[in-house]
């Protein structure tokens, strides 16, 4: 199996998120691509049996200009995009929470519901990674 993580980042926690997933990924010995939104060369989708997504959300619930571009990059819906984001319930609480995830998954039609962390994924969060990562991967085998 061929994965790839590709994020945006501001202040390091949806980084944060997206390496610990990479670890996961890793000591499940699946293969993984690290690509930095907006700096690393243009990745296909089509070259991998699940794509991660990574997102933090920005004013109003807003999705980063830099995950739109890349959206825009891709130029098609892959069938294979599982969401994962960071935010903040300071700003807008539960309606605006990691709402970018929301778009989205919504957008790619994901088959996998999205992946919200509050803030740094570190310590009590990491289960919830687990948890979801295992429902992707559960999903990846029975469709590759
Ligand atoms: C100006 C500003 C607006 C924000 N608006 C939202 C928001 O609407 N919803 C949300 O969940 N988080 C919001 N956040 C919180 C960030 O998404 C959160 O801190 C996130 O973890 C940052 O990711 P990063 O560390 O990968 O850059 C906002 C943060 C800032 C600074």
């Amino acid at each position: 199996m061929r994965t790839a993580i590709a994020y945006v980042s501001y202040s390091g926690n949806t980084e944060e998120t997206a390496e610990l997933i990479q670890q996961k990924l890793y000591a499940r010995g699946i293969q993984v691509d690290m690509h930095r939104i907006g700096i690393d060369q243009p990745i296909h989708p089509s070259q991998y049996d699940v794509l991660f997504l990574g997102t933090f959300t920005w004013e109003n619930g807003s999705t980063p200009d830099e995950v739109k571009d890349f959206v825009l990059e891709i130029g098609y819906k892959p069938d294979n995009v599982a969401v994962f984001g960071t935010g903040d319930t300071q700003f807008g609480g539960d309606d605006l929470f990691c709402k970018a995830v929301d778009k989205l998954v919504t957008f790619y039609e994901s088959k996998w519901g999205g992946l919200k962390i509050e803030q740094s994924p570190r310590g009590s969060q990491e289960y919830v990674i687990d948890n979801w990562l295992k429902g992707v991967l559960q999903h990846a085998r029975h469709i590759a």
